[in-house]
């Protein structure tokens, strides 16, 4: 997916290369390298406090950093004994909290970046075009305490696009509104910055966001990206176990490696990508959709003809479009107190406490060194 954004010539909308920066004498970024290609939507995801407005900080030059070098449309912004100042960086940024101008009408915040309207310098063609983007030309002028959060939001992500930066930055920009609304913006947010050819970098600690909003995902942890790739490729090759727990819903099982693959609670599962075992054992990682569950019991036998393990429904809970049924697996071999229970996402059938099951998993999991 990424090949769309590799044409040779071009050089990368953002490269950020060894950063290090620290508060005192608490290290938040240790050495995090990150590529964006020209054009590309990039999400940096991470759990909260792990350093996503830093980086952001330092691209924008608010902050300087001790090691590393950062490199913006192609020119050197930032490294040993360079600092250009924020506003030669061509570096847009919408901060977690949209800080619109509350004196200046929406048109007026929109046009801030772009020094004194004049009849020739395109100023209100270019505030106008913005505000097309994100849906606000009518609203242009309103004053920042007529809008609604989102609607503040998109002035802001305007704002940020108007002086036509390199890059946007933005920071947790959805964080504040309910999720209904979330997923709207988001839409009209990518929409808005692919139409005007703007690479970005989002920052946020939601998953679910960085996988539907994003080109590429960057996975931040302990002050490096530790992995950057597209969402499905993330979401199915994860880097380590930490990268496949943090990104949507897993499974975890001990597994133990046997002649075509590895020995679960849920049977033999073949693997794909690499094993590295330890003492021949691994911790397994599946997805919740690559688990089936099928009713036996009195009346039904259990089906023939594949390999298929034996448990019992502990609980369902309904979530809307889904319910998360959780299972614990009859395994006579499983050392006593070992975990045996499986939570598994199922569509639509009714699982009662107590219900037999036979459990199938579909595809290849993935291994890594036992956690
Ligand atoms: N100006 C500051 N002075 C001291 N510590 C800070 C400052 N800004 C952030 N920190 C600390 O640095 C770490 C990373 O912060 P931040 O970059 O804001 O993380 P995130 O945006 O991922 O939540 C946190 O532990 C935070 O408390
Ligand atoms: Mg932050």
């Amino acid at each position: 997916m990424a090949d769309r954004f590799v044409t040779g010539s071009t050089p990368p909308g953002l490269t950020v290369t060894g950063l290090a920066h620290a508060y005192e004498e608490t290290a938040v970024l240790r050495e995090a390298t990150l590529t964006v290609p020209a054009g590309a939507f990039v999400a940096v995801l991470g759990p909260s406090g792990c350093g996503k407005t830093t980086l952001l900080r330092l691209v924008a030059g608010f902050e300087r950093p001790l090691f590393g070098s950062i490199a913006v449309g192609g020119r050197m912004v930032s490294g040993p004994g360079l600092h250009v100042a924020p506003e030669h960086r061509r570096v847009g940024i919408v901060p977690q909290e949209g800080a619109l101008f509350p004196h200046l009408s929406v048109a007026g915040n929109v046009g801030f970046g772009l020094g004194r309207p004049g009849r020739r310098s395109g100023h209100g063609d270019r505030v106008a075009e913005v505000l097309d983007l994100v849906g606000l030309r009518a609203l242009a002028d309103r004053m920042p305490h007529e809008l609604s959060g989102g609607q503040q939001q998109r002035v802001a992500v305007a704002r940020a696009l108007a002086p036509r930066p390199a890059v946007v930055l933005l920071d947790e920009p959805f964080s504040a509104l309910d999720a209904a609304l979330r997923a709207e913006l988001r839409a009209v947010v990518r929409a808005a910055v692919r139409a005007d050819g703007t690479t970005a970098v989002l920052v946020t600690h939601d998953q679910q966001e960085a996988l539907s909003i994003a080109d590429q995902v960057a996975v931040l942890r302990d002050g490096r990206v530790v992995q950057s790739a597209a969402p499905d490729e993330l979401y199915r090759a994860p880097r380590d176990l930490g990268v496949g727990r943090f990104v949507g819903e897993s499974i975890v099982l001990p597994g133990t490696v046997v002649d075509g693959g590895v020995r679960t609670a849920l049977g033999v599962l073949s693997v794909a990508g690499p094993l590295a075992p330890v003492d021949g054992r691994v911790s397994v990682l599946l997805r919740p959709e690559q688990v089936h569950l099928e009713r036996t019991g009195d009346d039904v036998p259990p089906p023939a003809g594949r390999p298929v393990v034996a448990g019992r429904v502990l609980g369902s809970e309904f979530q809307g479009a889904d319910s998360l049924v959780t299972v614990e697996i009859d395994d006579p071999r499983a050392p006593d107190g070992a975990d045996r229970t499986v939570a598994v996402r199922e569509r639509s059938a009714r699982r009662r406490p107590g219900d037999r099951v036979t459990v199938t998993v579909t595809g290849p999991v993935r291994a890594f060194p036992p956690s």
